[in-house]
């Protein structure tokens, strides 16, 4: 429900002597129950009204109160230094948030307002030549996460993980292979195997520097479409593709296309051609360049002197791509703040170029994550690979839920869900420009503002809903007597989730949806303490009624912030 537009509907009924409704805009939502639902500063107005605000806040106060009836929302109008704060009518606001919530269940949130619309999200985009370390995790999860805040508003979404599989570090890996390689061994170790030969690579060039030389041979062989160096390269490319599928897929992390790099290769000539039809480029120390000086934007490398294609050549012909593709109505690219001038560049060439879909195009640019600490990092040692980081976090939840004592049969699969989840939630917990330190230990804990605290929540849901084993019954909620502000603060947070989403969307900060979680929790953990839900055997219909609700607004948020609901832990 939309108390605003509900109070300002009523307001508007009212014809006012004082014209607050001109400026409509003002009215927000209150913080506090204490000051009302929704509440206006009057200082703005003050200056039209030629009145002071304490004189304006009450003047209207008195007039509302003057008009009020028996059937509208508002119950009182008041004037607090300053301020208009009006009061809705509890029982009918709490029984309007019940219906909806209560009746639309998993579509409670769900709009479609951009249906018929399509967003391409590019996240993830690992290079391949490198394990899948802690770096990667917020550009996959915010991108997940970014998707499923798309899809709730009704977009039809492309995720594309644009893998680095290509570039020097592969033709390091076959020079590593043909010195000390063993094809059984990397078939059998995988993609274990091609990290040691990466790492034994870096050892031994710097004692031997004709080693990069090969290697430099070997990459020019690849791009020559060198009939062994690419069969070679696709091998290692596939190995550490499937091993950051995998650990893509267990963060619960699914993509409709996996088109790389390397897959532009010969698709650059075709945009080199564009932007020296258009008379964009010029030759600056013998490389080819887009000048965006007068645009603060520098210089845009389009081809080195050596000939070799550039990141931005690639990302101009791969837009391209996905345009003629998917017909586009936005794309997201989500990497960390390091990318902000490629991004801009990209963008400003795009546009220069006249291009359908300049202007559709954005970044999200997310703050670095700098090394975990604590115990569980420490034994990963400096790299924090994603896939320890996973496992320590599974096996660290299982010994948790265990000095818990809890009863829990799939002790493996829900451990793996705390893990996912305490997971997601450290990748999305502040706003997203704000470089932050992982602390697996921290992010486990059940009572802090933790994932583990609200899944907890959730399972306490669960079980009470599971004990009362009756169904709500719509018709026969009394909210005449809420008993407490608790009761109401709690049922207007859930009724928040809707517009968070938007909010969410329109910021493109995940962490807003993560807030809103905690406070319910928090507040339903409350709740739960001052208020008896069933009671010598007897269930109070409307508490249960509220738990339900709760139920239903985790189940539909955690599935967008990528936290499994489990409903026993
Ligand atoms: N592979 C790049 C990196 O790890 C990120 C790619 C982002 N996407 C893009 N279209 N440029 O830094």
């Amino acid at each position: 429900m939309n108390l605003k537009t509900e109070v300002l509907n009523q307001l508007k009924t009212m014809n006012l002597e004082t014209n607050i409704l001109a400026f409509e805009k003002m009215f927000v939502l209150s913080n506090d129950v204490k000051n009302g639902d929704v509440c206006l500063p009057c200082f703005p107005l003050a200056k039209e009204l030629k009145k002071s605000p304490v004189q304006i806040a009450t003047d209207v106060a008195t007039e509302i109160m003057g008009k009020l009836t028996s059937t509208g929302i508002i119950e009182k109008a008041e004037a607090v230094n300053g301020y208009l704060n009006i009061f809705a009518k509890r029982e009918v606001v709490a029984n309007h948030i019940a219906n909806e919530i209560l009746t639309e269940q998993a579509e409670f949130g769900k709009a479609n307002t951009f249906s018929g619309k399509t967003v391409v999200l590019d996240y993830s985009s690992v290079n391949l030549a490198k394990y899948m370390h802690i770096g990667h995790l917020k550009t996959t999860i915010i991108g997940l996460v970014m998707k499923n805040i798309c899809e709730t508003l009704g977009y039809k979404t492309v995720s594309i993980n644009y893998v680095g599989d290509y570039g020097t570090p592969f033709g390091k890996m076959i020079t590593a292979f043909k010195h000390w390689g063993n094809e059984q061994e990397v078939n059998e170790k995988g993609v274990d195997a091609v990290q040691d030969l990466y790492v034994k690579f870096n050892r031994e060039a710097e004692l031997d520097d004709s080693l990069n030389d090969e290697a430099r041979m070997w990459f020019k062989k690849i791009e020559d479409g060198d009939e062994e160096a690419v069969k070679l390269s696709n091998w290692i490319v596939e190995l550490c593709r499937g091993e950051v599928e995998r650990l893509c897929s267990e963060l619960g992390a699914e993509f409709d296309s996996w088109r790389g790099e390397s897959y532009y290769n010969d698709k650059m000539q075709a945009v080199v051609d564009e932007l020296e039809a258009k008379g964009l480029t010029k030759i600056s120390e013998g490389a080819l360049v887009v000048d965006l000086e007068e645009y603060g934007l520098g210089v845009a490398l389009i081809r080195k002197s050596d000939g070799t294609s550039l990141y931005l050549t690639r990302d101009l012909a791969a837009v391209e791509d996905r345009y003629n593709n998917y017909n586009f109505d936005k794309a997201i690219y989500v990497t960390d703040v390091a990318q902000k001038l490629h991004f801009k560049q990209l963008f400003k060439i795009v546009e220069l170029l006249g291009k359908p879909y300049a202007g559709k195009l954005e970044h999200l640019a997310y703050g670095r994550y700098s090394l975990p600490t604590g115990k569980i990092a420490s034994r990963m040692g400096k790299q924090a690979l994603l896939k320890d980081l996973l496992e320590a976090g599974i096996n660290k939840s299982k010994e948790i839920m265990a000095e818990r004592g809890t009863k829990v049969t799939d002790a493996d699969a829900v451990s793996k869900q705390v893990a996912v989840g305490a997971i997601s939630f450290e990748a999305t917990k502040y706003e997203k420009v704000k470089d932050t330190v992982y602390d697996m230990e921290a992010s486990l804990n059940f009572d802090g503002e933790t994932s583990p605290y609200m899944q907890y929540t959730y399972a306490r849901c669960c079980s009470i809903l599971e004990k009362a084993n009756v169904n709500v019954n719509l018709e026969n909620l009394d909210f005449s007597t809420l008993a407490n502000t608790q009761a109401y603060e709690l049922i207007k947070i859930l009724n928040k989730f809707p517009s968070t989403v938007v909010e969410a969307y329109e910021k493109q900060e995940p962490c807003l949806l993560i807030r809103l979680l905690m406070d319910v929790a928090s507040e339903f953990n409350k709740f739960y303490t001052n208020n008896r839900i069933i009671d010598n055997g007897v269930v109070n219909n409307t508490n249960l009624a509220v738990v339900n609700m709760v139920k239903i607004i985790f189940e539909n948020g955690f599935k967008i912030v990528n936290i499994p609901a489990i409903s026993k832990m």
